[in-house]
């Protein structure tokens, strides 16, 4: 018979989640954006949405969407995140029934995958938060430089553990700044950390390994002004202090070594990390099934 209660359904049930894909492919491979392809900062959005959450309050992440509203618009650490918004607004026009949450979340996990990452599930049944009252406060980001190199450890550690990851996630989820780049005007900081930046892959952890980094000096033949960074013999790319501090703790550099040799494992341990901080503080239907919470009870 019919259900007593039945749960009230989002819309996301109603959407043709394969033309959103290729709505976003075709952004993704928008020639008006050929000096420096969407991909990366799409990744980046998905990851702040979601990197503000605390596990002791259960509040901040993904769910929400509520980067749309200040404080959080206006966090230091967000600086250009508006780009990758404004790049998802008319694909949220087209499809009103994807809440704006789902959409960052699925622009970046789509981008991961055509840029050549893992495939990474993707479950919709994020809301939008309808006004600027469970948006989280500014500071829960990570900031690039601790000072010391164990003090930026420990800040790793705080603010990862304060989501609920490892060392070993930590390290893994670090790997997409084999993404992009740095930019002056946002985060002060400048340069590519790859060759390849709109390819995924490890190369961030072996640059980490076989490159020598050095503190920056001179940029375009001036002296460097900007905050403390590291470049390679070339000075062509960069690496932060927070990059850095991954091989200068004995625990995070086991995993860039593992990383370094090992693609296949970074992509498994990657593609499971990123679901999980996408989906931290969301609740999905299929989760209040008694079959499924026994699963992930025997199973992890
Ligand atoms: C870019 C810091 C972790 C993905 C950046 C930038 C900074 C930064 C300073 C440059 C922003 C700009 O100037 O445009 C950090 C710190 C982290 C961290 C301190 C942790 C300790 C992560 C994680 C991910 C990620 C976990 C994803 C899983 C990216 C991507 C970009 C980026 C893709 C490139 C964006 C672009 O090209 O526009 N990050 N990040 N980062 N970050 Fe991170």
């Amino acid at each position: 018979g019919e259900a007593m209660c039945e749960l009230p359904k989002d819309k996301s049930d109603k959407v043709d989640w394969k033309a959103v894909r290729a709505d976003i492919c075709k952004l993704l491979e928008d020639d008006k954006y050929e000096k420096e392809p969407p991909g990366p900062v799409l990744v980046r959005l998905a990851w702040h949405a979601s990197g503000t959450y605390d596990s002791a309050t259960k509040t901040g992440g993904s769910n929400g969407a509520t980067m749309r509203f200040t404080p959080e618009s206006t966090d230091g650490a967000n600086a250009g995140l508006h780009i990758a918004r404004n790049m998802l607004a008319p694909i949220k026009d087209k499809y009103p029934n994807v809440s704006l949450a789902d959409l960052w979340i699925f622009a970046g996990v789509t981008a991961i995958e055509e840029m050549g990452g893992p495939s990474i599930e993707f479950r919709p049944g994020r809301t939008d938060a309808p006004d600027a009252s469970t948006v989280p406060p500014n500071g829960r980001l990570p900031d690039a430089d601790k000072g010391q190199p164990n003090s930026t450890c420990q800040h790793i550690r705080d603010i990862f553990g304060r989501m609920g990851f490892n060392d070993q996630e930590m390290v893994a989820l670090s790997g997409a700044h084999a993404l992009g780049r740095c930019h002056t005007d946002r985060s002060g900081y400048w340069g590519p950390w790859t060759r390849a930046p709109t390819t995924f892959s490890n190369e961030y952890f072996r640059l980490l390994m076989e490159e020598k980094w050095s503190p920056k000096k001179t940029h375009e033949g001036k002296k460097w002004t900007g905050p403390l960074q590291y470049e390679d013999p070339t000075g062509e790319l960069m690496m932060l202090p927070s990059d850095i501090a991954l091989i200068q703790d004995k625990e995070f550099k086991r995993w860039v070594e593992v990383y370094a040799k090992d693609e296949d494992r970074f992509f498994k341990d990657f593609a499971r990390a990123f679901k999980k901080l996408t989906e931290l503080g969301v609740s999905f239907p299929e989760d209040d099934n008694i079959l499924v919470k026994l699963k992930k009870l025997v199973l992890g």
